[in-house]
């Protein structure tokens, strides 16, 4: 199903987003996740279509609602996140705001018990790098762009990932419990990029959005 509107300033570009946690089974009614309410990376999917975009949302688990006008893929795990994201491309725009879970458990058959033998092992294994995937292949969006949530040294951290993961910008944030960021309604944040550091005031998640996009449109050359 084809969506996009006929105006706006992304309108005729493909724009891909992941938002939302992954969640990796530890046993069939557990799991192993990040904490992530989705609500940023929606937002800038909502933001995208609007500007004209052809959006697909990867998900992971989130209990919001699905953004107008954008195709919804929902996956679970980041090897199911990964998949997806490889089957949605080629795309003018990546956006990469999905918290994906660093490590996975095998996975037992059954629910683990706790029977009299202590606490189970779990032994992890990394989950693969999706924005460093995609910006590794021949097809890379011409924009890049990922997220870093961080508990300290922010801007730091980001630098550091930017040249990393080899991408164009890192939307970064703090997301230390006193911020009030998780879960929440507002966002402060500092974009990261060749260009230097720019850091916004406090503002709303859709407004983040709003102004992300704006971005988008014209660092692609599309005047507003
Ligand atoms: N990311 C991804 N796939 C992963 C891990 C992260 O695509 N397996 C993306 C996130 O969506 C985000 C960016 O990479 O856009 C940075 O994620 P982050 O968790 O901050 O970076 P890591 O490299 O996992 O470093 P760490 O968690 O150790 O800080
Ligand atoms: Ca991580």
């Amino acid at each position: 199903k084809l969506h996009g509107r006929r105006e706006g300033p992304l309108v005729g570009l493909r724009v891909l987003v992941t938002s939302g946690p992954t969640h990796e089974p530890i046993d069939p009614v557990r799991v192993l996740a990040n904490r992530s309410s989705g609500r940023q990376g929606h937002a800038i999917a909502a933001a995208a279509a609007r500007a004209g975009a052809e959006v697909t949302l990867v998900s992971g688990p989130v209990s919001i609602t699905d953004p107008k006008d954008v195709t919804v893929v929902r996956v679970e795990t980041a090897r199911e996140m990964l998949e997806a994201v490889e089957r949605s491309l080629p795309a003018d725009i990546g956006v990469f705001a999905a918290a994906v879970a660093d490590w996975r458990t095998d996975g037992a058959p059954q629910k683990l018990k706790k029977g009299g033998g202590g606490p189970p092992a779990l032994s992890l294994v990394e989950n693969p790098d999706i924005l460093a995937t995609v910006a590794g292949r021949a097809d890379r969006p011409r924009l890049l762009v990922g997220f870093a949530a961080e508990t300290e040294n922010v801007v730091a951290h980001a630098k550091e990932k930017l040249a990393r993961k080899g991408c164009d910008l890192i939307v970064a944030n703090d997301v230390s419990p006193a911020s009030g960021v998780m879960g929440g309604e507002a966002n402060t944040v500092h974009l990261v990029s060749a260009d230097g550091v720019e850091s916004w005031p406090a503002m709303s998640k859709g407004a983040v959005a709003e102004e992300l996009v704006e971005r988008f449109a014209a660092s692609l050359g599309r005047p507003a």
